[in-house]
């Protein structure tokens, strides 16, 4: 069972096993052996800004959910005394970088875990924190046995052929062409998103237009990260209650997750993990945007295809396997470098050719290929748009990890930062309220 940013879970012995996928965030398991009880915390940051305030979902800040983590074991028959820890998570923004961080927000969120693990008394067994790596935390319930194992291991093969010879230019083209092609629907559906000025009879006419695609929206507005009050069985109903923009985005997500690959492996550390991030970063930017008064409909469209790139670069990935994981689990540069160095280029320019391929407007492909990077070169996006997926990708990396294989470069995020004007302050509170539920969950129902 996987335990989300900002939750917990409770078990008595069973053959369960706990898991959370740590970035930025801190993650504690508890277990009293002798009663048969214990469980996992995913704390998302230290503690609620305005300190003494009572946070409406105490379980994201450490400071808060700690002591709820605490009374549930205790309910269950767990015994402070007899507690033991492991804790892991809380990496810091970059490998050996030194930028100067405010950001350190897992930082902070560890030094409240180890005060709450002191104070209490409790002892830490196991504890792999601060890394730069997203990392997993596993409590087995069975016989109560914490590990940490960095993620994405399991594709790793030491022992597998190094055959590695870099793709041509014309294989990387094929890849491209390979891409399983857009419906002009979708592209309809992008502009209109993109453009914020649709209508209800414009939207209903071109989903209707396709039943299969009506018949998935009806779907997953069915899907319980809605909480509809009762089943939705008509396309008017799903509009009125989930409006027109929300079930626009649903239709494209549609389109594009059949582009996406669905198995584990490649850069998906679980199923379907690459659209999972992307639809996440596209909630992200589009909350991001909201906050800044910046457009959500591109910001939302920018973060759906931010890492296109990598649906191509995932088709190469098999030639390369042994080299690809070696390099990009156990070194200390940016996944883009590797790509770079493996593949002839990095998902950025491979998801700018494809994004030009689908003839798909110029601002696009310079956000793609600006996403990763401390300035911008292109002519038709703003700095400020590149900058918001920038940090849109940040947050989605860091603290909702565990989808895809990347390692992040935290260069280009403190200007980003910059030029969105914000502060670590703001930054952060904007962790704190972000959608994590919707931007976790709206991509598990394809
Ligand atoms: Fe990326
Ligand atoms: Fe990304």
């Amino acid at each position: 069972m996987i335990v989300p940013s900002g939750d917990m879970a409770v078990c008595r012995r069973a053959h369960e096993v706990l898991e959370a996928y740590l970035g930025t965030c801190v993650g504690v398991a508890l277990w009293d052996r002798e009663a048969g009880v214990g469980g996992l915390f995913h704390a998302l940051l230290a503690e609620p800004l305005m300190s003494g305030s009572v946070p409406a979902e105490p379980l994201r800040y450490a400071s808060t959910g700690l002591p709820l983590f605490l009374e549930a074991l205790e309910e269950k028959g767990a015994k402070p005394s007899r507690l033991e820890a492991a804790v892991a998570g809380g990496a810091i923004v970059g490998p050996g970088h030194d930028v100067h961080l405010d950001l350190q927000i897992g930082a902070r969120t560890l030094e409240r875990v180890e005060l709450f693990l002191k104070a209490t008394r409790i002892p830490v067994v196991l504890s792999e924190t601060g890394g730069t790596f997203t990392c997993c935390l596993r409590l087995h319930c069975h016989n109560w046995t914490p590990e940490i194992i960095p993620v994405g291991t399991h594709f790793f093969r030491p022992e597998g052929p190094p055959n590695h010879c870099r793709p041509s230019r014309e294989s990387l083209e094929k890849a491209i062409k390979d891409v399983k092609p857009i419906p002009q629907t979708a592209f309809k559906i992008l502009a209109l998103l993109r453009s914020e000025t649709y209508q209800m009879g414009e939207i209903s006419r071109e989903i209707r237009l396709d039943q299969v695609l009506a018949a998935k929206v009806l779907a997953l507005c069915n899907s319980p990260v809605y909480g509809a009050p009762e089943k939705i069985d008509s396309l008017d109903r799903a509009l009125v209650f989930l409006g027109e923009k929300r079930i626009l985005q649903m239709a494209l997500q549609v389109f594009l997750s059949g582009v996406f690959p669905s198995r584990v492996g490649g850069y998906s550390l679980c199923k379907g993990g690459l659209f999972q991030h992307a639809v996440s970063t596209a909630l992200g930017a589009e909350f991001i945007a909201r906050r800044l008064g910046m457009p959500q409909g591109k910001a939302y469209t920018y973060g759906l295809l931010h890492d296109i790139g990598k649906i191509v670069l995932d088709q190469l990935v098999a030639e390369s396997a042994p080299l690809f994981y070696r390099k990009a689990l156990h070194g200390d540069r940016p996944l883009k470098d590797i790509e770079k160095e493996l593949f002839g280029m990095d998902h950025t320019q491979v998801g700018a050719l494809l994004v030009q391929h689908w003839n798909l407007p110029a601002d696009m492909a310079d956000v793609i290929s600006g996403h990763h990077r401390s300035n911008l070169n292109g002519e038709h996006a703003t700095p400020q748009d590149v900058a918001l997926i920038t940090v849109a990708d940040f947050i989605t990396n860091r603290f909702l990890a565990g989808s895809q294989l990347e390692r992040l470069d935290p260069r280009p995020v403190i200007p980003a930062l910059r030029r969105c004007g914000l502060s670590s302050e703001v930054l952060e509170k904007m962790i704190a309220d972000m959608p994590l539920g919707l931007m976790r969950q709206q991509a598990s129902g394809f």
